[in-house]
């Protein structure tokens, strides 16, 4: 081994532990969480009159502005498969728990994909994803394109940042209203069924690919309320008209009015959809009745006398539906509480309401799902939420959380799920930095002496 090569190896390898330390102790933000849906209020968060604990989730917050805007833009013209209408603009997906069967097509060699998803029929196995779904990628790129929206106008509702209130109106003009990129308003090619003779319209689950409406119709109100110079008179004229003509689809074409009935969280979500369309296009009113619709109807035979819910427990993956439903009733409820409705309390046919229906989903272990997803995370904004709504006298919420995630003060939802302990932990304190981290500080130290060790010796070999 000659001595140039052996000190090439070790000031790259002195240079990957640097590098390696160096991460360790700059400032990282948690890894972010997309929940199903959320709504903070536009005005809690343009009076900046946060709770002093909130410092991490402050943090999280403008980390995670920055870092989904990296990621964009998005648009539904990004896919490689033109829908059945012939028109690229057309939001289109395939259903997700479809899978072919191609057994009885008595072919010898591989089917190129366009003959299977057309010749081969297609059966469904609740809960378990068909990855080649992501092919065509709108509800991803959609969902992606919701998360950096929302927490853009977050950061800008916190900061006054301008950089981020351009990024928000830049990702709404391109995937809603730019002529070249937009989105036509309408569902008819969502989670379609693939398979002979099927596969030209989508289905009425399908409906749910918007529902992150919600975080879209929160950063365009607090863009809007907030008067950034950003969201201009035509960018908003221009959602309104989008929206309206969205809803006079989603209120009379068949696949949606579908959705409209669904008893379990399908239903729960399309008002959630329908109201945060109606909020952008200034119909208050009409998202007024919307909500009054959902607690009305479907909402009353979502949840039984001891909190369970029955219609999401007996699918493939209780855990996360029961926790996916809670999240769209509160999400409803707390539209709700904008437009000045109170249904924190209401409660069901059988006498229960929501801190009910997470007080029983809490009871659960992650554990009983029989598909093996295991993602106690969706539970931890409900709980934070319950607990800011309705109080924490016992600490219970506090430190149920506290035992799952040491971090949870310093994830985004801890800014709005206010009032809420941060349980002493140290991610609350304002201006955190997690290189504070013991685990951090123990990386860094490391990755200090080992550096050092590299450059010595590679000088002195
Ligand atoms: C028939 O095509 C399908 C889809 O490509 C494939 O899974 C299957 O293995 C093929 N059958 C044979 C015998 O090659
Ligand atoms: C779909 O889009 C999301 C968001 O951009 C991305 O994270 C994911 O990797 C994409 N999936 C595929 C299969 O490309
Ligand atoms: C974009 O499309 C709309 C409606 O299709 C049309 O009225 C408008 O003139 C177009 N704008 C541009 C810049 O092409
Ligand atoms: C809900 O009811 C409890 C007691 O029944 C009451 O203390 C609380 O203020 C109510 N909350 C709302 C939001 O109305
Ligand atoms: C603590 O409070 C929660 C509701 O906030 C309640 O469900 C629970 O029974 C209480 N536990 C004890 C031990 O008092």
């Amino acid at each position: 081994m000659s001595r140039p090569t052996s000190a090439v190896f070790a000031y790259s390898s002195s240079l990957l532990v640097a590098v390696w330390a160096l991460l360790a102790v700059l400032p990282q933000a948690r890894a972010f969480t997309s929940y199903a849906n959320e709504f903070v209020n536009p005005n809690y968060m343009l009076a900046r009159k946060y709770p002093g604990n909130t410092g991490g989730a402050q943090f999280s917050i403008l980390r995670w502005a920055d870092q989904l805007a990296a990621e964009g833009p998005w648009t539904v013209i990004d896919k490689p498969v033109v829908p059945p209408s012939g028109d690229i603009h057309d939001y289109m997906s395939w259903s997700p728990y479809s899978w072919p069967n191609c057994a009885a097509l008595g072919n010898t060699t591989e089917l190129p994909l366009p003959e299977v998803w057309s010749t081969c029929p297609y059966y469904l196995r609740d809960g378990l994803f068909n990855p080649d779904v992501r092919m065509i990628n709108n509800t991803g790129h959609f969902n992606a394109m919701a998360d950096a929206v929302w927490m853009n106008a977050l950061a800008w509702a916190m900061t006054g940042i301008p950089r981020y209130s351009i990024n928000a109106a830049n990702f709404i003009n391109i995937w809603f209203l730019q002529n070249s990129t937009a989105m036509n308003p309408n569902l008819v090619y969502s989670q379609m069924r693939r398979g002979p003779g099927k596969g030209q319209l989508g289905a009425h689950t399908g409906e749910l690919d918007l529902k992150c409406m919600a975080k879209v119709a929160n950063a365009i109100l607090i863009l809007r309320n907030g008067q950034s110079p950003q969201w201009t008179p035509e960018l908003d004229a221009g959602m309104v008209n989008w929206c309206n003509r969205f809803i006079s689809w989603f209120t009379s074409y068949w696949i949606a009015l579908e959705e409209a009935i669904a008893k379990n969280n399908h239903g729960s979500f399309y008002y959630t959809q329908l109201a945060s369309h109606q909020m952008i296009a200034h119909d208050y009113q009409g998202a007024r009745e919307t909500i009054k619709t959902y607690f009305a109807t479907i909402y009353m035979n979502q949840i039984t006398a001891t909190g369970e819910q029955p219609l999401e427990a007996r699918r493939t993956r209780p855990y996360h539906y029961r926790a996916y439903n809670v999240i769209a009733m509160m999400t409803n409820a707390r539209i709700g509480t904008y437009l000045g409705l109170d249904y924190w309390n209401h409660t069901s046919a059988q006498g229960a309401g929501i801190q009910k229906a997470l007080d029983f989903a809490m009871t659960i272990p992650p554990t009983d799902d029989p598909l093996g997803h295991r993602q106690p995370a969706e539970l931890y904004q409900p709980v934070a939420g319950v607990a800011s709504q309705y109080g924490d006298p016992n600490g219970s919420y506090a430190s149920f959380l506290a035992n799952l995630d040491q971090r949870y003060p310093s994830a985004p939802y801890f800014l709005w799920c206010q009032p809420f302990s941060e349980s002493g932990l140290v991610a609350a304190r304002p201006g955190y930095s997690p290189s504070r981290d013991g685990a951090h500080a123990v990386r860094a130290t490391v990755g200090y002496i080992f550096g050092t060790v590299a450059v010595l010796s590679a000088l002195l070999w």
